[in-house]
């Protein structure tokens, strides 16, 4: 039968073990990043292409948005781009959502 030192010392392993967790600086669980991933593949992919390197809607790789900041790409997904074909995202996400796309853009669809 552990003491009472010994719970104590779990207790607060446990503890440093949230508060250390790396998912603090990423904001959304695993399961929502696959959400939106296939939620990029398919919903976005339906205009800008099933590999996102343009359809009717222009190229959205990363070489292609090499130039724009993470928080301007966010908003055009949040916002669409107004007497365009790009909807607003908005209904459908937060803006932690948002961000995550754009930086899911700009660092992962290089292949
Ligand atoms: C109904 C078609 C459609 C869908 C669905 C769509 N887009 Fe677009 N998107 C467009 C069009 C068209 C443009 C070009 C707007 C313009 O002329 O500036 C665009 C522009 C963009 C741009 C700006 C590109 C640039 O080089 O300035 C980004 C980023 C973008 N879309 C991301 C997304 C993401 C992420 C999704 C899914 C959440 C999405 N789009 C879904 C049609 C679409």
């Amino acid at each position: 039968m552990p003491s009472t030192l010994a719970w104590g010392i779990i207790f607060l392993a446990f503890v440093a073990m949230i508060t250390a967790n790396p998912a603090a600086a990423e904001p959304l669980s695993p399961s929502r990043a696959n959400e939106l991933e296939r939620l990029v593949r398919q919903d976005c992919g339906s205009c800008h292409g099933m590999t996102l390197k343009g359809g009717l809607g222009p190229d959205i790789r990363a070489m292609a948005l090499s130039g724009s900041d993470p928080e301007t790409i966010a908003q055009i997904i949040l916002d669409g781009v107004p007497g365009t074909p790009m909807p607003p995202w908005r209904p459908l996400m937060s803006e932690d959502d948002a961000r995550w796309i754009a930086n899911y853009l700009l660092k992962e669809t290089d292949r």
